[in-house]
């Protein structure tokens, strides 16, 4: 969800307004991708590398993560959406993290669209961690060093490491940026100009049509 900023400073606004103006975006997408069937949506919120910008704005977007949380969750309980957030939470305040596992908890059995919020989280993070927990088995005497192999990998990884389809960027930028590394390994890439606070309906549906389009032989 890129361009925020970019979006608020073209209309003389500050940057926290583009923010704000970014969650009804998110609210849109959700809605329409549990409507028509969306397995999973993952969300890049926070990178780890965000954690670089002015701290007011840091804060900012923690705030509006928590409070955009607490105001949604009941809506999206009765949207049967399930919730995961990925990312290092070591970093965050007791409050938001209690936040977070209490709408874990209470969506945790909704069988409708799995909805993923990375925050701060990095690719490099992700694999980072799984080789951690690897290395600890490992010295334990869980895995023997030969059976290390993609799929315990996998295992260790968020989400399981389990595979994108399509990668949507917004707002000009074609970089991944070190979100999921290991599970878009072989997504089809979608950029659009369109900062995140623009992006609608339609805008998902334009990008819906282009993965459609393309002939994917994942290497065969
Ligand atoms: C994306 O918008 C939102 C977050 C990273 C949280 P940006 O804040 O990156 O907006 P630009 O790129 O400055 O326009
Ligand atoms: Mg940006």
């Amino acid at each position: 969800m890129d361009g925020n900023g970019r979006w608020a400073e073209s209309r003389g606004l500050p940057r926290v307004k583009g923010h704000h103006q970014g969650v009804n975006a998110v609210r849109k997408v959700v809605k329409y991708c549990g409507d028509i069937g969306v397995e999973r949506l993952t969300l890049f919120a926070l990178s780890s590398e965000n954690k670089g910008r002015p701290k007011e704005e840091v804060k900012w977007l923690l705030k509006l993560f928590l409070a955009t949380l607490k105001l949604e969750v009941n809506k999206l309980n009765k949207a049967n959406v399930c919730l995961e957030v990925i990312g290092d939470m070591s970093m965050f305040g007791k409050q938001l993290q209690e936040g977070v596992a209490s709408a874990e908890k209470l969506l945790s059995s909704n069988t409708g669209l799995k909805l993923v919020i990375a925050a701060n989280y990095g690719g490099k993070w992700d694999i980072t961690q799984a080789v951690r927990k690897i290395a600890e088995l490992n010295k334990s005497g869980g895995v023997r060093t030969s059976a290390i192999d993609e799929s315990l990998i996998a295992q260790h990884l968020c989400l399981s490491g389990s595979p994108v389809d399509l990668l949507i960027r917004t707002s000009g930028e074609q970089r991944i940026s070190n979100f999921l590394l290991w599970q878009l390994a072989y997504s089809e890439l979608y950029f659009t100009d369109t900062f995140w606070p623009d992006f609608d309906e339609r805008c998902l549906e334009e990008a819906l049509q282009s993965f459609e389009g393309r002939a994917r032989r994942f290497g065969r």
